[in-house]
């Protein structure tokens, strides 16, 4: 596939090119603007299956595959980074229990093929975009990184493995990673630039909103008898640009010569199903008309961490900790979003 033409010429003067792979999707896009904040220079190389072009602002767009080597070859030749950032996958937990092919082999095997290049072109350090759905059912309360991974669907199943071949790759070829275990990755750009639009939208705080603006009659509660206060799923949701922090954190560290690590990347406080309701009724000051359904599969009851080891290494601490706060960014954005679309 060819590549566009570019800032080639500009960006190889100072080698602050970061490369990263689903710059075009929420997350990536979040930590894209705070690496341009910080002097980096972020170039996306994003399939679009889930991206979005308006979200790609703070560098080039290469549209690709990161199953593609050649064109995974030709990005890296032609930017020359000096780190990635890997978010490109697939991460919906309902469709993975259904197709979890799809799941394997995008995740899986397009991490492999990024992680060969990246091997053959002597890029060492990279950032990698992991979750919580890695360690499965909880044996206790609040999750630290030395609890047992066993992940209960195939999505987290599949960052399981990337976690293990990022070490593989690191004994053997020295390509170091930090690989950042997100919980619930929640609310939108304090200056409003960017935010969390899924097509289709699964996720809880998107979907009550869109009830709070008339666009959806309900959100249905996926199961109230689980074993929590009030029956409904609890959460630790994590604000975007906290988890986009921390990325550049891990990119120091990486760049100081750190050892490969993993770390949560949570608020270390739970909120139910019902509980992320309230908060948006008390956000947006809308009733939210609400259906109990049935249980979804691959849902854990309880998903907390602790994020003293991310505290302690890199000084990194969430500075989003009130969930209304959280919402209230992700609201203004749905706002602005919406009332263009
Ligand atoms: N939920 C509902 N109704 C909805 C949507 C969600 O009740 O319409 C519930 C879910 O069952 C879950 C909670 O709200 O209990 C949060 O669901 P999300 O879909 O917003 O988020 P998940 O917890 O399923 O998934 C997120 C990320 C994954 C990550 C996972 C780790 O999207 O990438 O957190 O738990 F792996």
């Amino acid at each position: 596939m060819p590549i566009q033409g570019g800032l080639l010429e500009m960006q190889e003067s100072v080698n602050r090119n970061i490369l990263v792979t689903g710059g075009a999707g929420y997350i990536g896009s979040h930590v894209c603007k705070v690496l341009s904040d910080n002097g980096y220079f972020p170039i996306t190389l994003d399939n679009m299956t889930n991206g979005n072009k308006w979200a790609v602002k703070w560098g080039p767009l290469e549209k690709g595959d990161i199953r593609d080597r050649e064109l995974v070859d030709q990005v890296i030749k032609k930017y020359n980074p000096d780190s990635v950032m890997h978010f490109a996958a697939d991460a919906y937990v309902g469709e993975s229990v259904a197709n979890p092919g799809k799941y394997y082999n995008n995740n899986v095997t397009g991490t492999i093929t990024l992680l060969e290049s990246l091997r053959d072109h002597d890029v060492d350090k990279i950032v990698f975009s992991s979750t919580c759905a890695t360690y499965g059912i909880p044996q206790k309360n609040l999750l630290s990184e030395n609890h047992p991974q066993n992940p209960i669907n195939p999505y987290g199943a599949s960052k399981f493995m990337i976690e293990r071949i990022l070490d593989d790759f690191d004994a053997a070829h020295g390509l170091r990673s930090i690989s950042l275990r997100y919980f619930n990755a929640a609310g939108a750009d304090p200056n409003g630039e960017i935010g969390e639009h899924h097509v289709p939208e699964t996720h809880l705080i998107p979907i009550v909103l869109d009830v709070a603006m008339g666009k959806r009659s309900h959100v249905t509660i996926f199961g109230d008898d689980y074993e929590t206060d009030d029956g409904s799923c609890v959460r630790d949701y994590i604000h975007v640009t906290d988890l986009a922090e921390a990325h550049l954190l891990s990119l120091k560290a990486l760049e100081s010569g750190s050892g490969s690590n993993n770390y949560n990347l949570g608020n270390g406080k739970g909120f139910s199903v019902k509980e992320v309701i309230d908060a948006t009724r008390r956000v947006t000051g809308e009733d939210i008309n609400v259906k109990i359904g049935s249980r979804r599969s691959g849902d854990p009851p309880y998903l907390v961490g602790s994020y003293d080891k991310i505290k302690q290494d890199l000084q990194w601490h969430p500075k989003f900790t009130k969930l209304d706060e959280i919402i209230e960014t992700a609201w203004n954005w749905h706002k602005k979003y919406f009332n263009h679309d």
